[in-house]
């Protein structure tokens, strides 16, 4: 890296001599210096995120007209879900950070990092903050039954229940929600995402992705914690997990959920996992979405 930034130093120079033997003959327009210093500011886009303060969701919804075309204008993703992922519901805070990941570089998509560029610390947690407003919606889980394998006989999102809602201690499997929460609307404080609704496509990619273990950020931290929940899983379990995430509703009715809290209270929370407090139905993102568009058999 140091030899790349000597390089270019080096190449501003021959530039910069070029140009005044240039100007000395001819009165054309320089061309624009190369952006020698782009990589040195993106590289600081994450850490730039804790000198922002928490979104300003009127400011994001200006923000988000450019994300629309892809993500849908309130992040439903709508028009193409098969291409895009959801981001309603997601938390601010998780929102401003994969941006910056994108930013930076440290999160590599080609398709978002052009849209995360632009983009300051302050802009971030706004279209955080706007998406964190809305409410998402959610698919359909995946109900056939499974003719072979360890799961024999089970509907196929009901592998991703179990193992969403209880874990798997003897493997070391701890359960989502502990983390996610029982309708998968996540934590705002702690950064724990919204993972309820999602495509399966996407949920699928990403744990696949924390199963392989490999990313590029230079705090791993979040990072890790996913990936050692994902290092066990089977390509069979990540599949249903999707789909039994892109089934999860943020509002599931009110008995469901008593009974899965119950659930959640008999099910031992892993040693090992920090801030793993289950997220209870007062969760202020899922209390939002039920202000926003009331459940009809909850009236
Ligand atoms: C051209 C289509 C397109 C546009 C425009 C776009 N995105 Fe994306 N976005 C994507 C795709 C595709 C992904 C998935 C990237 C991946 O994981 O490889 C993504 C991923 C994301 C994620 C990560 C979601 C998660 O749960 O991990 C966030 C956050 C996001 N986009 C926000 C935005 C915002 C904010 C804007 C506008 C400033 C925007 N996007 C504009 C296509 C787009
Ligand atoms: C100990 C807490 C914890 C547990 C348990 C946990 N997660 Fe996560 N999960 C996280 C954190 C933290 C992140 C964000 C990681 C990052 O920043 O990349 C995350 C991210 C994710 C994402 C990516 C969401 C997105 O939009 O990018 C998915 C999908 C996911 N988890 C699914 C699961 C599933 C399925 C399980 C159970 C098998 C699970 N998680 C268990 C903490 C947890």
């Amino acid at each position: 890296m140091r030899h790349a930034r000597a390089f270019g130093i080096a190449g501003l120079v021959v530039l910069a001599v070029g140009a005044v033997a240039f100007a000395q003959s001819t009165v054309q327009p320089l061309p624009d210096a190369p952006p020698v210093e782009t990589r040195d500011l993106n590289d600081n886009a994450v850490a730039e995120l804790a000198e922002a303060t928490y979104g300003d969701a009127q400011r994001g919804a200006q923000l988000a007209g450019t994300c629309a075309a892809c993500h849908g204008l309130d992040g439903n993703a709508d028009a193409d879900p098969s291409l895009y992922p959801r981001i309603a519901g997601q938390n601010e805070r998780y929102v401003a950070h994969q941006l910056a990941l994108f930013k930076s570089g440290q999160r590599q998509s080609p398709i978002m990092q052009p849209y995360a560029m632009p983009l300051s610390a302050q802009d971030m947690r706004d279209l955080g903050a706007h998406y964190a407003q809305q409410s998402s919606g959610a698919g359909i889980a995946d109900d056939a039954v499974v003719e072979s394998g360890p799961y024999a006989g089970m509907k196929f999102y009901e592998i991703g229940q179990t193992l969403f809602r209880s874990g798997n201690t003897e493997r070391g499997i701890p359960a989502c929600m502990a983390c996610h929460g029982p309708a998968g609307s996540g934590n705002p404080g702690p950064a724990y995402p919204h993972v309820g609704g999602q495509q399966a496509w996407y949920s699928a990619a990403r744990l696949y992705t924390y199963r392989e273990g490999q990313t590029l950020e230079d705090n791993r931290h979040l990072f890790d914690v996913m990936a050692s929940v994902a290092r066990q899983l089977s390509d069979e379990e990540i599949e249903a997990l999707a789909s039994y995430m892109q089934g999860l509703h943020h509002r599931p009715d009110p008995a469901m959920l008593a009974a899965i809290e119950a659930q959640a209270a008999a099910t031992p929370a892993p040693a090992t996992m920090p801030e793993n407090q289950p997220v209870p139905a007062t969760d202020p993102s899922a209390q939002q979405a039920q202000d926003a568009e009331p459940a009809p058999q909850a009236q």
